[in-house]
């Protein structure tokens, strides 16, 4: 397949196109994958519609982009599947904005999300652009931003689970404590884009007390999740989504229920942030995740 052959058609004015004409079950020219890379970071969520992949290619089709992590680090994998992590609704919903697993390090580079059930309505993904999001602050907020830095936990108030299933995911969420100082501003390494790199995990700045923490990131997050800055994917069955998981962040409204709803997740190894002034993201608490990236060592 050569690039003629594939069409990119973009979805929202900041963010996100569809990806036309390639059958990403097949193999892939290494051309053409470098020019999805190439749109990858700059609409920063692909969306593949009408794919009939199962586990093994959706495996395939991650590795393109880099090395695989393991499902989670502290999550356990979909049966047999040591790089799947199962996303149902289960009694389990990411109602909350952010960036995954950056609790260490080393968090992913790309989150790609395949759907197996989705209900009838609801049940979307918002996916919103963090570099957009950073060129929007007022000139005198960016400056602060760049010199901020935030520690990001896997540990913190999460809303009361409501339901048994929803206690015994909680407690293996945090069967490890992760805590890892991230610069609020980040780099994009393939880019050099910055973004603002804060998200759910991010509870803290250094520096800060917890009430000006949470103020401070209530701010700026407000930019993040401004309409403009996000894309809402209403899925069918079949599809199969990426996106930059150093440039976005993402959203699953509660809105569907009881219905039936089952994703499964392939995540792409990442590097380690850098600021604006090049200094590198560092361990608080915690271990390297080296179970989960095979980027631990960088
Ligand atoms: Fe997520």
């Amino acid at each position: 397949m050569t690039s003629s052959d594939f069409d990119i058609r973009r979805i929202g004015g900041r963010i996100g196109a569809e990806i036309l004409g390639v059958d990403i079950s097949r193999p892939i020219d290494p051309a053409v994958v470098g020019e999805i890379n190439g749109a990858l970071i700059e609409h920063k969520a692909l969306f593949f519609r009408g794919q009939s992949l199962d586990d093994a290619a959706q495996l395939r089709f991650a590795s393109l982009f880099g090395e695989l992590t393991t499902a989670h680090p502290t999550v356990g994998s979909a049966d047999g599947q040591p790089n799947i992590l199962a996303v149902d609704g289960d009694g389990v919903r990411s109602n909350r904005w952010h960036t995954d697993v950056t609790f260490i390090r080393t968090p992913p580079k790309a989150t790609t999300l395949r759907s197996l059930v989705v209900p009838p309505y609801g049940g979307n993904t918002l996916i919103a652009n963090t570099a957009t999001a950073y060129r929007d602050l007022p000139e005198a907020l960016r400056e602060l931003a760049d010199r901020l830095w935030a520690v990001h936990t896997n540990d913190h108030d999460y809303a009361e689970p409501k339901t048994a299933r929803a206690a015994e995911h909680r407690r293996q969420f945090v069967s490890r404590r992760y805590r890892t100082a991230h610069p609020v501003v980040r780099v994009h390494p393939e880019s050099g884009e910055r973004g603002l790199f804060i998200g759910g995990f991010a509870q803290r700045l250094v520096g800060f007390n917890a009430d000006d923490s949470r103020d401070l990131l209530r701010i700026l997050q407000g930019y993040v999740t401004r309409p403009e800055n996000v894309v809402r994917w209403s899925w069918a069955p079949g599809d199969l989504v990426i996106f930059d998981n150093r440039s976005t962040q993402h959203y699953a409204p509660d809105d569907y229920g009881t219905l039936p709803r089952l994703l499964h997740r392939v995540t792409v190894a990442g590097d380690v942030p850098v600021g604006v002034d090049g200094e590198r993201s560092r361990v608080v608490e915690g271990d390297v995740a080296e179970h989960y990236t095979p980027a631990s060592a960088a």
